[in-house]
């Protein structure tokens, strides 16, 4: 059985989870470097040792995982960061470095999941979004507007996080910048001061950006969700960050 002394983790993050893992960490006295890929200007940053930006693809991430004698991967990130996820599988399986994926609970169980219509790709979710309503709210992130800039003629909400380049979405479209958590109080006044009549998100999971599932039902805003990607095989998925702490001391 490995003893804390001995492990050092790579934690990939850019979440709230990876974060509550983080700490979870430092505070049971395991080394770990946390990994943001530093898309955003002002990252919430974890306790602990940080490093930010990409390693260069799979090679760059086996480099990494040797240079720092890491000898657990933790990959943490966003449910749809699945470029990462496949990338940790394979560094991970060439480093010989077990891996596993903190996830936190998609929305499939949330009370209000049967009321959604959910569509399994991005054209799916647009086209249900149109049928439902003239005013959408995108809350899907900014690398999915693309699938919805055709809607040049709509009054568009969108919120992101860091500011859109000129040009990215159409001139008509009123851009929101803003991050979680959010209140469902002010979810509600967001939604009615722009006559928001369907709301668009994906299954992100969680309770950080859950505020805006609860205001549209209360003001009977329909929602579309973009159901999860599948994960790459070759990773146990756990749920709650002590699970991992377990899992690092060889504890089931
Ligand atoms: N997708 C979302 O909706 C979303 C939402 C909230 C937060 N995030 C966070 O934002 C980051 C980027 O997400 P994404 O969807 O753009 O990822 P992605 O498409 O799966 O990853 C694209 C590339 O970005 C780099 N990368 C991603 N996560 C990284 C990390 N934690 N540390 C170092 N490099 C990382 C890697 O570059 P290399 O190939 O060069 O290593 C990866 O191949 C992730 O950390 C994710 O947790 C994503």
């Amino acid at each position: 059985m490995q003893t804390a002394g001995e492990t050092r983790v790579l934690l990939l993050g850019g979440t709230a989870e990876a974060r509550e893992l983080a700490a979870l960490l430092v505070d049971a006295g395991v080394p770990v470097t946390s990994s943001l890929a530093g898309r955003v200007s002002r990252p919430r940053l974890p306790v602990g040792e940080v490093r930010i930006g990409g390693f260069g693809g799979v090679d760059g991430l086996v480099d990494a995982l040797r240079a720092g004698r890491c000898t657990h991967l933790v990959d943490a990130t966003h449910p749809f960061a699945v470029g990462m996820r496949t990338h940790a599988v394979q560094a991970a399986e060439r480093a010989g470095v077990p891996v596993v994926r903190l996830a936190r609970p998609g929305w499939r169980e949330h009370p209000l999941a049967a009321t959604w219509t959910w569509a399994d790709d991005w054209s799916a979710v647009a086209e249900a979004a149109a049928a439902l309503g003239e005013r959408p709210f995108l809350t899907s992130g900014r690398q999915t507007l693309g699938h919805f800039t055709h809607w040049e003629d709509r009054d568009v909400l969108v919120r992101v996080v860091e500011p859109l380049a000129p040009g990215d979405v159409p001139a008509r479209w009123t851009v929101v910048l803003d991050r979680g958590p959010f209140t469902v109080e002010a979810e509600e006044r967001l939604l009615a001061e722009h006559r928001v009549d369907v709301l668009v998100t994906k299954d992100s999971g969680g309770a950080y950006t859950a505020a805006k599932l609860e205001a549209a039902h209360r003001l009977g805003v329909p929602v579309v969700v973009r159901s999860r990607p599948a994960s790459p095989s070759g990773m146990p998925e756990l749920s709650r960050a002590e699970d991992v702490l377990r899992w690092l001391r060889g504890r089931p």
